[in-house]
């Protein structure tokens, strides 16, 4: 009776394999009848979803089991893994665990990811019961080393891919992020602090995209992985000046400033007339304040003198070229307050640096704001008082040799050429035009092309 019963389970089985053999060893009924109700699940089996490489634990609750048996089955691959506290599968990964005859646990150690699929909780009534849970394999974000961009150095204005490749259950998303989390600029003039794509393309890439960027892999399984990629944009070097045109008295500390640009970083430097080149020390004071590919110059005159008026050149270049930028320094005159309402009033206002018509009245009456004048003009008793007498004698003459061309002093006239219109980026994207008028209004025109 129970052989030909189990030998017709077999025979079902191998034409459906959905039916379990209760044909191994040690197996037996007992010969009291079972209850009237038979065994009944208590709940559907959870569906679990677990990290590949760990283990996987489903549950089947029965009520009532009396003398039937549980059985685990592999749906997809329809191979009967347990039946009640054996392992028939070959898989050593496999166990079978319970409570009480009541929860039979299927574990699967070392989940592989070939493991995701059905399993069915399986009771040999006459007919069967089943119930099936779903084993969900996931498997944490990793990125590809080879399709996966590098590091990359490029020239300004061309066109940039930057790509990343992941794998992992479910596809990972991949999302780009600035490292130091600055937004990206877009070809449109928006910005925005994530791409989303495994491919990242820049059209006509410029500087403010240089930096570190990172790839960003997720699936929501952890751990997220990202990878860094540096993004180098080479250019030419380009100069910024603020003011061209600097008017300082004698005696006066003064500083010229210059910003320049350039990837890879420049070599800076001051030069004067004949492209001297102006050392660090003495008098003169040459700053550098490097900010990533920006370099802000500074040129600091402790004590202009009458030699110190003039042109002054800042000077970048890199390997892809070079650039100058000049700054010319003209003698100022200190203000006279007799005089100045009459003329405030006729002269138009300047958009930039505005000489003053008092030089000579400026002469008769020294101002109370520069009282060391006085003081010296009276005294007159070191050397260095000397010295600042005869400057101050030097400076009336140019002051009346200036009178019809107040714009200004002898040190500036000189160069006259440098009124012209000067390219001050070697690239021509921006140019600076000096224009001096009888008026004496300095205008910096200021034209982008681009
Ligand atoms: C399922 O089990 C719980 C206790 O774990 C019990 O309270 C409940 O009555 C059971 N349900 C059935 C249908 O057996
Ligand atoms: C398990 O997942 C299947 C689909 O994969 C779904 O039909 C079933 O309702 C889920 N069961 C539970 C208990 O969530
Ligand atoms: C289990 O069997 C007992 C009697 O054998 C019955 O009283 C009880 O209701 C059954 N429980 C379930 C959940 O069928
Ligand atoms: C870069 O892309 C733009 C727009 O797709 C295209 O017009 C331009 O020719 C490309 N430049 C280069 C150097 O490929
Ligand atoms: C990125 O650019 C490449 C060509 O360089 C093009 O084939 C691809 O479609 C672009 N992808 C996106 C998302 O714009
Ligand atoms: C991937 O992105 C889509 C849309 O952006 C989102 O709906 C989905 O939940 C994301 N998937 C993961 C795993 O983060």
């Amino acid at each position: 009776m129970i052989g030909e019963r189990a030998s017709r389970s077999q025979d079902r089985l191998l034409a459906s394999v959905i039916l379990i053999i209760f044909a191994f060893p040690g197996f037996a009924w007992t010969e009291t009848p079972p209850p009237a109700e038979g065994p009944v699940f208590n709940m559907s089996i959870s569906n679990v979803t677990v990290s590949v490489g760990r283990e996987a634990v489903l549950a089947c609750v029965v009520e009532n089991l009396s003398v039937y048996k549980v059985a685990w089955l592999r749906v997809n691959t329809q191979t009967i893994l347990t039946i009640a506290s054996h392992v028939i599968t070959k898989n050593h990964r496999i166990g079978v665990t319970h409570s009480d005859h009541r929860t039979w646990y299927l574990h699967i150690r070392d989940v592989h990811e070939s493991d995701q699929g059905d399993y069915m909780c399986q009771i040999n009534t006459d007919p069967m019961k089943s119930q099936i849970g779903y084993l969900a394999v996931v498997v944490p974000p990793d990125i590809l080393d080879y399709p996966t961009s590098t590091d990359m150095v490029v020239r300004e204005g061309s066109n940039v891919t930057l790509r990343c490749a992941a794998t992992g259950s479910p596809t990972p998303n991949i999302t780009w992020r600035r490292e130091g989390g600055e937004l990206i600029p877009l070809g449109n003039g928006q910005e925005v602090a994530s791409i989303e794509g495994s491919v990242f393309n820049i059209t006509r890439v410029n500087r403010l995209h240089m930096g570190a960027y990172l790839c960003i892999a997720s699936n929501g399984v952890p751990p997220t992985v990202s990878k860094r990629i540096t993004l180098i944009v080479h250019f030419p070097p380009m100069i910024w000046i603020q003011n061209q045109l600097v008017g300082a008295r004698e005696g006066q500390e003064m500083t010229l400033e210059c910003n320049s640009e350039a990837y890879p970083k420049s070599i800076n430097y001051w030069t004067r007339d004949k492209d001297e080149i102006i050392a660090n020390g003495g008098k003169y004071e040459p700053v550098l304040l490097d900010n990533a590919y920006k370099v802000h110059m500074k040129l600091t005159i402790r004590s202009v003198g009458p030699s110190d008026y003039g042109s002054y050149k800042c000077v970048s270049k890199n390997s892809l070229g070079g650039t100058d930028g000049s700054i010319k320094l003209y003698r100022k005159y200190v203000p006279s307050p007799t005089t100045l309402p009459g003329i405030s009033s006729t002269t138009p206002m300047p958009t930039v640096e505005r000489v003053e018509k008092k030089q000579r009245s400026r002469q008769k009456i020294p101002p109370s704001s520069v009282p060391n004048v006085n003081e010296v003009m009276d005294a007159s008793k070191s050397a260095a008082n000397r010295n600042d007498l005869r400057l101050r004698g030097r400076q009336s003459d140019e002051s009346r040799r200036n009178d019809n061309d107040l714009s200004r002093s002898a040190d500036v006239t000189g160069q006259q050429n440098d009124n012209t219109a000067q390219s001050m980026s070697s690239t021509g994207h921006i140019r600076f035009s000096l224009v001096s008028s009888e008026s004496i209004v300095y205008v910096i025109l200021i034209m982008t092309i681009s």
